[in-house]
């Protein structure tokens, strides 16, 4: 067919392979309450001085932002004892996950990530051009063997999740090292650290370490989860000044908008207000586990804020059943199936009354009285 024939804009064929990224539902039809259990949320919502500081913004919605995100960076290098200038701002964490595949992966080579990890890692990757390749896990985890065992001399870029979504299990700082020790030097590792506040383990590192000291490691943060700021999409990263100046150089020059740079400053420095939060989630995370497990659905050990639970493959008791039942009483949780895990659900670490209301309705599918 000559070009003349072709009648409409044709995207890249790699475009079309992708299966576009489907969120957590957040309403269910007739119910006017529910409980959003399914995008790992945080209950306790943003700091009141994040919200004090887009009112204040709203005076001069006129004027273009500050396009290097110069406060918030500031903010942030001051909070983790970083240098401003390797820290790069997005509009949430997905833009700069997509933004280092268009950068680093050249097309037709290949972009590495762990069986379960985060979904919009290969639709970075094929957006990109390159080929997602998947590494097994080993009990619903990461397994740097089995990652080493994929990367080869096309390997561009490995996406690890620590602590991963939606397993919400961890590898130790020690196990993250010896990755990055067995890639080579062309390899990128970005360490998406989206839950890093949540965990509460002596073995754990979120990798500023790693990314301060080697040129091809990149660790991604985001204000989504325990800043209670997904709305305004505030994602960071931090690495070294090369991988930096290559981000730098194809994000959209005003690419956080104000609101969003005046939220997260007024956040990250509101300590106490985290604190609630990691606070609320170290009571509730254990205490659903333990409430959860006694009812006989398996529940994976997670250090984030929230829980993959795995129900029994009879019927009546089936996943799909169980989110049927929860949906229908207001609780809204996430699917999986899309992650491979069509037998699993994920429940977000909620407030007191949703935990509640979460245990007693499984409690009550779980006996069959789902009708
Ligand atoms: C592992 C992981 N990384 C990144 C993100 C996205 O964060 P953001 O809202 O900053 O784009 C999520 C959100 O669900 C996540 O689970």
């Amino acid at each position: 067919m000559t070009s003349h024939a072709i009648r409409k804009p044709q995207p890249r064929p790699e475009i079309l392979g992708i299966d576009p990224y489907v969120p957590g539902k957040s309403h269910v039809p007739g119910l006017a309450k529910v409980h959003k259990l399914s995008s790992n949320e945080s209950p306790l919502g943003p700091s009141p001085k994040a919200v004090e500081a887009v009112h204040a913004l709203a005076d001069s919605l006129e004027f273009y932002p500050d396009g290097a995100s110069t406060a918030l960076r500031e903010a942030i290098g001051r909070r983790y004892g970083l240098d401003p200038s390797r820290i790069i701002c997005g509009n949430g964490s997905d833009e700069l996950m997509a933004l280092l595949a268009q950068v680093f992966v050249h097309p037709g080579e290949e972009g590495l990530y762990s069986q379960y990890g985060f979904l919009t890692y290969p639709i970075c990757i094929r957006a990109a051009g390159g080929i997602p390749v998947v590494a097994e896990e080993t009990d619903k985890t990461a397994n740097v063997d089995a990652l080493l065992g994929k990367v080869n001399d096309r390997t561009r870029i490995v996406y690890l999740a620590n602590p991963s979504n939606p397993t919400g299990t961890y590898l130790p700082f020690s196990e993250v090292k010896r990755l990055h020790a067995g890639l080579p030097p062309h390899t990128l590792m970005v360490i998406d650290a989206a839950y890093a506040e949540y965990v509460t383990r002596n073995d754990y590192a979120a990798g500023i370490e790693l990314a301060s000291s080697a040129d091809n490691v990149i660790m991604t943060r985001t204000f989504s989860k325990v800043h209670g700021l997904a709305s305004l999409r505030i994602g960071w990263a931090y690495g070294s000044a090369h991988v930096l100046d290559a981000l730098n150089r194809v994000r959209g020059p005003f690419n956080l908008n104000g609101a969003a740079q005046a939220a997260g400053a007024a956040s990250v420095e509101d300590t106490a207000h985290l604190e609630r939060a990691i606070t609320h989630n170290s009571r509730w995370l254990p205490w659903l586990s333990e409430a959860i497990a006694e009812l006989g659905i398996e529940v994976t050990p997670s250090v984030a804020n929230f829980l993959l639970l795995t129900f029994p493959k009879q019927s009546g008791r089936t996943a799909a059943e169980a989110d049927a039942f929860l949906s229908a009483r207001g609780l809204i949780l996430r699917s999986v199936a899309a992650y491979g895990l069509p037998d699993s659900l994920r429940l977000t670490v909620g407030g007191e009354e949703a935990n509640k209301h979460v245990v007693a309705s499984l409690a009550e599918f779980m006996r069959g009285k789902g009708g």
